[in-house]
């Protein structure tokens, strides 16, 4: 898994009960060398490759074909999860793992929640030809979770072009949501954070410039009913803290203004 990564999946392959490796990303992603040294016969690799969760660069090219390799070695999987690789607001994506995938050993997973909403709960896998009869038995036993009404008409929705459509829009609208949320951030906030991420996806990272604590902030800001996360509880490296703060709701500058002075007096708070 990589360090950070996304909390959710950390959670699901504790609670299995998973031997977890967590390992170090940079500005080109997951350092998959250093994954293999320290988890060559790892049975799975979980990567961000098109927008790294949460820090949002991307998984350079050599490294793609490197974990390729890895796994086509290795006979290991690899869930590509691309939660939000439509959210790109500059440059062309790189080709995904799965299109890469020579060796058969990619699981990519899409979701609608970041495109669509949510509350669907609409995903999708493209497994490999070897895992089609193993996904086919376990889906069958979660039966009541999936709704066909809904597939048909997202199914539709795709199909007579309102989706990428609605995907066009979308783009647009969260491009300029993004620069009014961080623009506000650093307007009020000034020094005391700095958003590094790249210009994609539905979040970015504040990271902390002075030495406070993300988690005291962020329980002291969520108090007032925000949903944004620590960054170090989603790493095991303790150097690193920031804020991950989802900006597509946030729809006018009046909202922007209100949540950032909340979010300062969260500072204030930590700091008195
Ligand atoms: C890294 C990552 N993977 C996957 C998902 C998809 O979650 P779901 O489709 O269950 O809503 C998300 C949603 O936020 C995410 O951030």
């Amino acid at each position: 898994m990589e360090d950070p990564g996304y909390i959710y999946a950390t959670k699901l392959l504790e609670d299995i009960g998973a031997e977890i490796i967590r390992v170090p990303v940079d500005d080109d992603g997951m350092i998959v060398s250093l994954g293999i040294k320290n988890a060559e016969n790892a049975k799975l690799a979980i990567v961000t490759p098109s927008h790294h969760s949460p820090l949002g660069m991307t998984l350079s090219s050599s490294r793609r074909v490197e974990l390729l390799n890895w796994a086509g070695v290795n006979d290991s999987w690899i869930v590509e999860d691309d939660y939000d690789g439509e959210y790109r607001y500059s440059g062309y994506p790189l080709p995904s793992l799965k299109s890469l995938d020579q060796y058969d050993r990619v699981i990519y997973a899409g979701s609608f929640s970041k495109t669509l909403f949510p509350s669907l709960r609409l995903g999708y896998v493209v497994v490999p030809q070897k895992l089609v009869d193993d996904f086919t038995e376990k889906l069958s036993l979660l039966r009541a979770n999936y709704s066909f009404k809904a597939q048909l008409i997202v199914n539709d929705f795709i199909a007579e072009g309102h989706f990428s459509k609605h995907l066009n829009k979308m783009r647009a609208l969260y491009a300029e949501r993004r620069e009014l949320t961080s623009q506000c951030l650093a307007d009020v906030l000034e020094d005391r954070i700095e958003i590094t991420t790249t210009k994609n996806g539905t979040h970015f990272v504040a990271k902390l410039r002075n030495n406070e604590s993300d988690i005291e902030i962020v329980n002291s800001f969520n108090k007032l009913g925000y949903g944004i996360h620590a960054l170090s509880n989603w790493t095991t490296d303790t150097v690193r803290n920031g804020l991950i703060i989802g900006f597509t709701n946030v729809s006018n500058k009046k909202i922007a203004e209100s949540a950032t002075i909340d979010l300062r007096n969260a500072f204030l708070r930590f700091n008195a």
